[in-house]
């Protein structure tokens, strides 16, 4: 579609669509999501067979450069990211100038603008190289951030990962290290987590990315982007829900583990608890993510030989939900975050740290989609509006009022 012939076509006519529920606003060959029957796939590809065969770095190769790479364009990808994996150490007085109970997203986030001071020529990127070099050094620099989000509020040294690890398995070294000890990675622990940055590595236009794409639309540069994506993902409507499921979760099992007063909460239009991690926008069948993710907390637990009663405590959810009306009819549904801090938890992970999980694995996917709006050459977005408010009024001085 040329959108300068199609904006011609509408003149001044300006739709209102709140929230964008049936509002495209672009094209894009990165993901396809089908949500009546529950379909997601990138650049073509099965999530499910890439949850299961692929890892995520080449998940992140294929959504960020649209093909899965052979083992030369692989090794590269990664040397080039191990290359960069480093901050500058005036990062750490920022760390440390944060309260200690400091949410981690705040500070991921506040890093993740940092960074621009710090990396200056990362801002102007017009080329395809340019936009290379902007990649790798984010890739490299954001699971330093993340596991020093997490060291941070557990008062742990902060560390460096190894050249010699693989990009998930660096990440989980960077974050569990315990002074003294020689990690050691737990492969069960490895392949959950691989898998669950995989399922979260892209979603079209969710609102955070859409959030990334708007700000990169501006040419504010690529971590200034990033940065305003991870403060959006941060509200529990969207990815904070993580960490809201796990507390509603607790909740619910302090409070004698009745699902059924919390079903009818739910339900109460007059009460405004909602399920967390139930519902999605755009999934109006089983969120296929929440499937992989639900069988694969099964396995972790078991596997770890963890016997947590918030697991039954959400499958008894599940139950009652599907069998209920209220959520029949409107179709509501597990969604990827039901089940996921369930894992978190049994890795070790602290609660409030799930969100910024949920934006590591998210970061391929807002890189790849910002890549997109700029070579695409997108306008900068800017919406429209109808205004509401108050005709000419005069003004009167400040005595008069
Ligand atoms: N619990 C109870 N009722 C719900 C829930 C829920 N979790 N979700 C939606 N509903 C109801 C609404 O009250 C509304 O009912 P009505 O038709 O009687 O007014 C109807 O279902 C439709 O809900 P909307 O809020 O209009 O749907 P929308 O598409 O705007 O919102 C959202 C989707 C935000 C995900 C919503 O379902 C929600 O708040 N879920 C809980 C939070 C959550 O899990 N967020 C994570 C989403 S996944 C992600 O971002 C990674």
């Amino acid at each position: 579609i040329d959108i300068k012939t199609l904006r011609g076509a509408t003149g001044g006519v300006i739709t209102i669509d709140p929230g964008y529920k049936n509002t495209g606003s672009c094209q894009s060959a990165i993901t396809f999501l089908n949500g009546e029957e529950g379909i997601l796939r990138y650049r073509g590809y099965s999530i499910e067979d890439l949850a299961e065969k692929a890892d995520f770095l080449e998940v992140a190769y294929l959504l960020i450069f649209g093909e899965l790479p052979n083992k030369e364009q692989l090794e590269k990808f990664h040397n080039d990211i191990r290359e960069k994996a480093i901050v500058d150490e005036d990062i750490k007085k920022i760390i440390e100038a944060f309260p200690k109970n400091a949410h981690p997203m705040g500070v991921l986030s506040s890093l993740t603008s940092a960074l621009v001071a710090f990396n200056p020529s990362s801002v102007n990127v017009d080329s395809e190289e340019e936009m290379y070099r902007a990649i790798v050094k984010i890739l490299g620099k954001f699971p330093v951030l993340v596991a020093w989000a997490m060291r941070k509020k557990q008062g742990l040294p902060l560390n460096y990962g190894s050249k010699k690890l693989g990009y998930v398995e660096n990440v989980m070294k960077m974050m569990f290290e315990q002074p003294n000890e020689e990690y050691e990675i737990n492969p069960i622990i490895k392949d959950a987590l691989d898998k669950l940055l995989i399922l979260h590595a892209d979603h079209e236009q969710n609102c955070s990315t859409s959030t990334v794409r708007i700000v990169g639309s501006s040419h504010a540069g690529l971590f200034a982007s990033l940065s305003a994506g991870i403060s959006a993902l941060w509200g529990p409507l969207h990815g904070g829900a993580n960490q809201a499921v796990l507390e509603m979760l607790e909740a619910i099992k302090e409070d004698g583990g009745d699902t059924k007063k919390y079903m009818a909460k739910a339900k109460d239009k007059n009460d405004p608890f909602r399920l967390m991690g139930f519902g999605h926008r755009v999934y109006k069948n089983f969120d296929p993510r929440a499937k992989i993710i639900k069988v694969a907390a099964d396995e972790v637990l078991a596997d770890l030989g963890i016997d947590d009663p918030i697991l039954e405590i959400a499958k008894g959810l599940e139950q009652e939900a599907l069998n209920d009306e209220y959520f029949v009819k409107r179709k509501l549904y597990p969604n990827v975050d039901f089940y996921s801090g369930i894992i978190y938890r049994a890795m070790g992970i602290p609660v409030e740290m799930f969100t910024v999980m949920f934006a590591l694995g998210r970061l391929p996917g807002w890189i790849a989609q910002w890549k997109e709006m700029r070579l695409r050459k997108e306008p900068i977005g800017r919406p429209r509006q109808i205004y509401t408010g108050e005709n000419l009024r005069e003004f009167k001085k400040i005595s008069k009022r």
